[in-house]
């Protein structure tokens, strides 16, 4: 038989293993009874998606020494839920060869995430993984451009994927696997805020009222990282009554605020600004909304200020950094924290550039340098 329509999760074909297993697997999230999410748990890592599922099965499908073809989101490269898939795929099927497909749009039909074709090499180590951007041409062709190496060798492959995705960040990426800081080694811990406004909706109010709390949305930060406070848009109150119990959803600490969603076409993926001590002095505290990341001290006195790591995380250079370790809009707490970053000890220079307010320019080139980045990359 030729083909075979049926549901292939639960079906394996009865001829495995292949040589050669292709796919454009379905995704989406998905729930799983126990017997299913026992039967993955070597891949998955909280919530399953569909098109992880179909990468464990291709695995399972494939003879030794055969080729799983895989058309698929990129969110795997980096995704906190996508942790041991990485790991399975770096223990059984390295990848060897990863193209991304740079355009999110007209490419697959309604398909708004960003996709890749990787091939993967059951067993055995194979050489690095090519890697390529492949670009949608004007004529119906497509431009392929040869982007760099990557391999899962001498690095956690559970941990975020370093992919390069333009030649110029190929250099990047080699010096990012030799820089050991992350935030924590700034001082910092990333949690999201805390208020889902919805859950919440008898509690909002248009006027402060006794004990109300102003609420930042993130539309409070700008798209050019600075902090406005306002509640203008759709269901956005500025106030929060805090109830007894709800001592959870109040910051009274100094933190940097950055947003939770941004796209690859954006100018900047990393959009952070501390939130003002002269804000939380005036209201006493405030109450943060989900859809923003908070950075927050974890110590007394962290090795670097919030409004020095603010503008770090506002520099071209940071946001190159987080584009080769990111493969989804979601800027998530966990990609956050394993941002390879520079020594915290390095600072001086751009430290003294934020106390002086020095311009964008100036900023951006003292952040590039602690990346070693010079301007031939
Ligand atoms: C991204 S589409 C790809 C369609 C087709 N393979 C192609 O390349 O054009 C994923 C397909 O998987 C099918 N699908 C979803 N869940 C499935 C399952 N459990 N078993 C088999 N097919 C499934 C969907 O109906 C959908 O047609």
């Amino acid at each position: 038989m030729l083909v075979t329509v049926c549901d292939s999760l639960r079906n394996p074909p009865e001829h495995s293993p292949f040589d050669l297993v292709i796919g454009n697997p379905p995704y989406g999230r998905v729930t799983l009874d126990a017997p299913d999410r026992e039967r993955f748990r070597r891949s998955l890592y909280g919530h399953a998606n569909l098109y992880g599922l179909f990468t464990d099965m291709a695995l399972r499908q494939c003879r030794p020494g055969g080729v799983i073809a895989f058309v698929t989101p990129t969110s795997f490269v980096a995704g906190k839920y996508f942790k041991n898939l990485r790991a399975l795929l770096d223990a059984e099927a390295p990848p060897a060869s990863i193209d991304f497909v740079s355009a999110r749009k007209g490419v697959f039909a309604d398909v708004l995430q960003e996709t890749l074709l990787a091939t993967y090499r059951r067993g055995g180590r194979p050489a690095p993984a090519s890697v390529h951007k492949v670009m949608p041409s004007n004529g119906g062709g497509l431009q392929i451009e040869r982007v760099g190496t990557f391999t899962t060798l001498s690095v956690d492959a559970s941990q975020p994927w370093l992919l390069a995705r333009t030649i110029a960040q190929a250099t990047l990426v080699d010096r990012l696997r030799s820089m050991p800081h992350r935030l924590a080694d700034w001082g910092y811990t990333v949690s999201t805020g805390p208020l889902v406004w919805n859950r919440h909706k008898s509690q909002m109010r248009e006027a402060r009222g006794k004990h109300g709390l102003p609420i930042i949305w993130a539309e409070a930060v700008t798209r050019d990282g600075r902090f406005t406070w306002k509640a203008e848009k759709k269901n956005h109150k500025p106030y929060f009554e805090p109830n007894a119990g709800d001592e959870w959803l109040i910051t009274r600490a100094p933190c940097v605020l950055l947003q939770r969603t941004t796209a690859k076409e954006q100018h900047r993926r990393l959009i952070a600004t501390p939130l003002p001590a002269q804000f939380l002095k005036t209201h006493g505290a405030a109450v943060i909304e989900n859809h923003i990341n908070m950075i927050r001290p974890n110590c007394d006195d962290p090795a670097v200020s919030p409004d020095v790591l603010a503008a770090f995380l506002n520099s071209a250079a940071a946001d190159s950094v987080f584009r080769c370790l990111n493969g989804s809009v979601a800027v998530s707490a966990y990609e956050l924290q394993a941002l390879p970053l520079p020594d915290p000890g390095a600072m001086c220079a751009l430290t003294s550039l934020v106390r002086v307010e020095a311009d964008r320019n100036a900023v951006d080139a003292a952040c590039a340098i602690l990346y070693g980045i010079n301007e031939r990359d």
